[in-house]
């Protein structure tokens, strides 16, 4: 192998707002994408930092009575902490308000100079007397210049979609105040970007991008591309123009310079040089933005990496935008989700796994389902590949001393842990390569399954049973040998699991160098702990919980007469169908496994301090009479419009306690964004079951 140096990046957040699950879509497949790359041995070095310039943050700051400054370091701490709770591992996150950034964008800006691709222009645009400060597009409103819709942005028209010019708004206003603007005349500078047609063009021919994100930029270049205006008049929070006293450089033009000064920051604490990564065929640059910033990262950044003379970059992915239940993420639904939220309900873990399951290689929206992603956890994660880890580590450590061994395999063992190693290597490996994590946690999954399938038909309970252990070690030693190299293809992803099996197996953290290290009779495992406990669906469902409608009723049952997200359709209309994915198709015995029964609600009544459980005693021909079930339909059904109603249960659950009550089974319901409705009318008697 010979071994990539690559610089990667994803879009420097605002320092002007949190982090939220949007920004976690870039982070996540970033972050995967370096650590796969360190796993199979490359240096990848994850280069970010917060984006601190700007109208808003400077307006922001002066609101709170704050400087800038303080303001962006505020953020800074916030941003780094939400960070580092999802594991996000960067060489470094620094900022673009830093020495080193103002030094390399007056260089770059110094070049673009001598090269003549600046040059300057009277602008006219609209001014604030009483604030004393031109009003950039989204601090004017009025009315829309082509359809008349009232209290539209200074650039587009929600209404009709147009674009204007901020000055042919219908009687505008400031948004600050409310004052009526002037026109007003300025000075500004501009990069001459058609002067660099023909460099783009070849860029954007490279294999720097994508078929489809090409296209966006091949039709932006044959429309013919307008000149940047790069200068900002004062009160503005940015680096001041050299030569032009009072302007600044507006934020995109040293933002992108962000990702080479958070280089040369890092270069610094190592010892390394800057030529290295930033002028050197050696490095691959690799840019991860979303769909929103292509513009920027395919015509103004490389534009300026050209001129300056750094290498362009290696390839520039873009991704979708995350939408969550199928709908644009909302304050007012509750799905506009912090990432400091979503660290006090679930594990980050769940979150890389699902959106590393869901991340491919295109643009489209990747959508979180709540329900999705509680099922592809619990299927995926939980139920597959910690509970291979749980069951063939607890069966070691409890039943075999914790010894293992490889010298009694047989033939069965070796295909299992050949097969293994041969789907990481060409089906694993390059997926990761080609960012389709989509693909290797699908592999992944599917080594999982195999494996506990062994475990079951080999029963090592069995072979113990009946005297031979040495069979029944080679069966746990083979598959803790494939829950190791799982924990080797799954790092990138969930390292904490992985990290959790190496310790277990009282090894060093491993990589794909170590795939052939097989475990041998030398290896135990020790202080066997699970990896993950199995969560409970009421906590995904907390994510999404509009704050303010936690605990009333009453607004709770009005929420289910409307679909989530769509305020005035009424549920007679047919509701969305949500589509996802089947779990693994199970067999016909593990079905007869189910006892699934027609069970009468005999007695039924709220369960104390939750507004979700009912407790009901229901009749399902059980031996020994009614059992009791604790359900969580309290939002759906009042206790006493369910009493005497059929329902069907699932009856030979393990019982469990819920909130000091137990329950010996489970009430089936259907459920999905609107709500949950238990099936249409039952005629059988209960007792009947289910074939
Ligand atoms: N500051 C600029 C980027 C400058 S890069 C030199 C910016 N900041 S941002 O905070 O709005 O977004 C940062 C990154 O997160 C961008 O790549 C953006 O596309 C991505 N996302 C922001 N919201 C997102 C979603 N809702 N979904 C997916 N990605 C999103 O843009
Ligand atoms: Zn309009």
């Amino acid at each position: 192998m010979t071994k990539r140096r690559l610089l990667i990046t994803s879009g420097l957040p605002y320092a002007n707002g949190a982090i939220h699950l949007g920004h976690m879509v870039e982070a996540i497949q970033t972050d995967v994408f370096a650590r796969a790359m360190r796993m199979m041995g490359h240096e990848a070095l994850y280069m970010c930092a917060d984006d601190t310039h700007g109208t808003p943050i400077e307006i922001n700051a002066t609101k709170r009575g704050i400087t800038p400054e303080a303001l962006i370091k505020e953020a800074w701490a916030s941003h780094t902490a939400d960070f580092k709770g999802f594991d996000i591992d960067f060489a470094n996150y620094y900022t673009t308000h830093s020495e080193e950034n103002k030094t390399l964008a007056y260089d770059i800006f110094a070049k673009l100079q001598a090269a003549g691709h600046i040059r300057e222009e009277v602008v006219k645009q609209l001014y604030s007397e009483s604030l004393g400060r031109f009003l950039p597009d989204r601090y004017v409103k009025g009315g829309c210049p082509k359809c008349g819709a009232p209290d539209q942005y200074g650039d587009v028209c929600e209404v009709c979609k147009s674009r204007y010019d901020a000055m042919e708004l219908v009687d505008p206003h400031c948004v600050l105040d409310g004052s009526t603007p002037v026109v007003r005349e300025s000075r500004h500078l501009f990069i001459s970007l058609s002067n660099l047609v023909d460099e783009l063009r070849e860029f954007a021919k490279s294999d720097a991008l994508s078929d489809e994100v090409r296209n966006f930029v091949m039709t932006w270049i044959n429309e013919g591309l307008q000149d940047w205006n790069i200068s900002r008049d004062k009160p503005y929070f940015g680096f001041e123009i050299p030569g032009y006293p009072d302007k600044f450089f507006y934020v995109w033009l040293d933002a992108p310079v962000g990702y080479i000064a958070t280089t040369l920051s890092w270069c610094k604490q190592h010892g390394a040089s800057l030529d290295t990564y930033w002028r050197s065929k050696d490095t691959e640059i690799w840019h991860f933005i979303g769909k929103d910033i292509i513009y920027f990262h395919t015509l103004f950044w490389p534009a300026m990496l050209k001129v300056a003379g750094y290498e362009m970059p290696h390839r520039i992915h873009a991704h979708g935008f995350l939408t969550v239940n199928g709908k644009k993420m909302s304050k007012s639904r509750g799905t506009f989700i912090l990432a400091s939220k979503y660290l006090e309900v679930l594990p980050a873990a769940y979150l890389r796994f699902y959106f590393a399951a869901k991340l491919s290689t295109g643009v489209e929206d990747i959508d979180l389902n709540i329900e999705d992603f509680y099922y592809r956890v619990r299927s995926g994660l939980i139920d597959n590949l910690a509970n291979l880890h749980n069951r063939s580590f607890s069966f070691a450590a409890t039943k075999l001393d914790g010894r293992l061994a490889s010298s009694h395999y047989d033939e069965a063992c070796r295909t299992l842990l050949d097969e293994t190693k041969k789907r990481i290597q060409n089906e694993i490996i390059p997926a990761y390569e080609s960012l389709d994590t989509a693909t290797a946690i699908k592999v992944i999954c599917e080594i999982g399954n195999a494996a506990n399938l062994f475990y079951q038909e080999q029963a090592p309970w069995t072979h113990l049973k009946e005297g031979r252990q040495d069979a029944a070690r080679a069966i746990v030693t083979a598959c803790a040998d494939v829950v190791r190299m799982i924990a080797i293809a799954i790092k990138p992803v969930v390292p904490d699991f992985s990290a959790k099996i190496f310790a277990q197996l009282g090894l060093h953290d491993q990589n794909l160098a170590d795939l052939d290290a097989h475990l041998n009779d030398h290896n135990s495992v020790q202080n066997v702990e699970k990896t993950y406990i199995r969560p409970e669906r009421e906590t995904f469902d907390a994510l999404t919980m509009p704050a303010e409608s936690v605990q009333e009723n009453a607004q709770e049952t009005a929420q289910t007469t409307v679909l989530p997200g769509d305020e005035k359709t009424p549920l007679n209309t047919a509701p969305e169908i949500v589509r996802a994915p089947l779990k693994d198709a199970i067999d016909y015995e593990d079905f007869e496994k189910l006892d699934i029964r027609v069970g009468k609600i005999l007695a039924c009544e709220k369960v104390k301090k939750s507004n979700k459980l009912v407790c009901c005693q229901v009749e399902i021909g059980h031996p020994d009479g009614p059992v009791q079930i604790v359900a969580g339909i309290a939002k759906h059904y009042e206790p006493e419009a369910l009493i005497n109603r059929n329902v069907l249960v699932l009856t030979n659950l393990k019982p469990r306690q819920l909130f000091g009550l137990e329950s010996r089974g489970m009430i089936l319901a259907a459920s999905d964004d609107a709500g949950l409705e238990l099936p249409g009318t039952l005629l059988r008697a209960p007792g009947a079951t289910v074939r």
